[in-house]
C-alpha cells in the first residue's frame, strides 16, 4: 500500500457525522487474539456490520469453528449495497444469521448462508436489532462514534460483554468515564494509531489522510482503542515503579487534595494518598494496583473558591499548580487514582 498524504483543501464540511470508518482484519485479529478462550459456545452479535463487507463478520465466520461460536449475528444499517462505500442511501437493511459450517473450506459466503431482510433500517436502537442483541452474549464491533455514548449505554442497560473499537476521547465523556471508575468498562490491549478505509465522498485532509494505488481513500486515528467489560490479562499486569515520595518532587493541587503526577512511570510506590496521572494511565491500569477515584473534570474545586481572580486562567473544570508568585497553572485533565497496596 502506497501511503500519500494529500496537501488538498480541507474539508469545511467536517461536521458531518463521519461514521464509514471500516475497520481491518489485521487490527481486529491482533486485538481479538487475546480473547479466544470467551468465544466458545457463544453467540456474538456484530450489529454495526454490513456482512457482505465487515472484517468483522469475516474474522469470526472464518474462525467459527476454531472459536467454537455458537452462532454468529450480523446487522447493517440501511446500506444493502455490495458497495462498501454506499452511502446508506437505503431504508432497509440486511442482516444474517450463521451457525457454522464443519465441510466447509475458506470464508463462507453471506449469499449462500442467506441474507434476511430487516423491516426496517438496522439502527442499533430499533426494535429489531434489540431483539438480535438480547440474544447474543457478547457483542464485537466498531461502532459509529457519533453515537458512542448511547452505544455504549445500550450493552450496560443489556448486560452483554462487548470488545469494541472507540476513541480515546471518549474517556473524557461523563457518561463513559463514570463506567470505568465503576469497573464495568476498561481498555482493550491495543490503543494508538489505526488505519481505516473510508468511502469515496470522503473529503481529502491534511493530515491522517491519503490515497493507495487502487484509489481507496485511506484515514488514520492516532487515539485508537479498544474498549472491553473482558477481564484481559493486561489488567492485572502491574506497572513497575520504583520512585519514593517527597514533597518537593510530588506538589499538591491548589484545589484538590492530591499530589502531581506528570509521568505514569514516575508514580511514587510508597504514596497512600490521592495523585492526579494523565488520561494516558487508562492504558496500563492494573485493577488489583490500584483503585480509580475519578478525574479533575469531576473532582476539581472551582477556582474561584480558592484563589484570587485574575490569579489563574479559566476554562474547563481541572486541578491547578500554584507557581510559587501567587499566579496558578492549569493542568491537562487528570485521572485521580489511589494505590491499592502502598509499598514502603
Ligand atoms: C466506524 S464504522 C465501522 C463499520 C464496521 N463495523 C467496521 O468496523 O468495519 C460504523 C458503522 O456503523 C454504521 N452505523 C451508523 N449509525 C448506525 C446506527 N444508528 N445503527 C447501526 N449502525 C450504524 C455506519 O453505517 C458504519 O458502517
Amino acid at each position: 500500500m502506497t501511503k500519500k498524504v494529500k496537501n488538498q483543501s480541507l474539508s469545511k464540511a467536517r461536521d458531518a457525522k463521519q461514521d464509514e470508518f471500516y475497520t481491518q482484519l489485521s487490527d481486529i485479529e491482533q486485538e481479538l487474539k487475546h480473547y479466544k478462550k470467551h468465544f466458545k459456545n457463544k453467540v456474538v452479535y456484530c450489529n454495526c456490520d454490513d456482512p457482505r463487507v465487515s472484517n468483522f463478520f469475516f474474522y469470526f465466520s472464518y474462525n467459527f469453528e476454531k472459536l467454537g461460536l455458537k452462532k454468529l449475528i450480523t446487522t447493517c444499517y440501511k446500506n444493502q449495497s455490495r458497495d462498501l462505500f454506499s452511502r446508506n442511501d437505503s431504508e432497509q437493511a440486511v442482516y444474517l444469521e450463521y451457525t457454522g459450517d464443519n465441510h466447509r473450506t475458506g470464508v463462507p459466503d453471506p449469499e449462500k448462508i442467506g441474507i434476511k431482510h430487516l423491516k426496517g433500517d438496522g439502527d442499533f436502537r430499533s426494535a429489531e436489532s434489540v431483539e438480535l442483541l438480547k440474544q447474543a452474549d457478547i457483542v464485537v464491533t466498531n461502532p459509529p462514534f457519533s453515537l458512542f455514548r448511547e452505544y455504549v449505554a445500550q450493552l450496560i442497560e443489556y448486560d452483554k460483554k462487548f470488545v469494541i473499537v472507540g476513541n480515546q476521547n471518549a474517556i473524557s465523556y461523563k457518561e463513559i468515564f463514570n463506567l470505568i471508575v465503576k469497573n464495568k468498562l476498561w481498555l482493550g490491549n491495543k490503543s494508538g494509531d489505526m488505519e481505516f478505509k473510508v468511502p469515496a465522498c470522503y473529503e481529502a485532509r491534511e493530515t491522517r489522510y491519503w490515497v493507495d494505488a487502487d484509489g481507496q481513500k485511506w484515514r488514520s486515528m492516532g487515539n485508537a482503542c479498544w474498549y472491553t467489560n473482558f477481564d484481559i490479562a493486561k489488567r492485572h499486569e502491574n506497572i513497575i515503579l520504583y520512585k519514593k515520595y517527597s514533597p518537593e518532587a510530588y506538589p499538591t493541587y491548589a484545589n484538590y487534595d492530591a499530589i502531581e503526577v506528570g509521568k505514569i512511570s514516575d508514580i511514587p510506590v510508597d504514596y497512600e494518598g490521592a495523585m492526579g496521572v494523565p488520561l494516558t494511565f487508562l492504558d496500563k491500569y492494573n485493577v488489583d494496583q490500584f483503585e480509580i477515584v475519578g478525574s479533575s473534570t469531576m473532582l476539581a474545586i472551582p477556582m474561584a473558591e480558592v484563589a484570587k481572580k485574575g490569579t489563574y486562567s479559566q476554562g474547563t473544570q481541572r486541578f491547578y499548580l500554584a507557581n510559587g508568585d501567587g499566579t496558578y497553572r492549569r493542568l491537562y485533565d487528570r485521572i485521580v487514582i489511589k494505590s491499592k497496596k502502598p509499598k514502603d
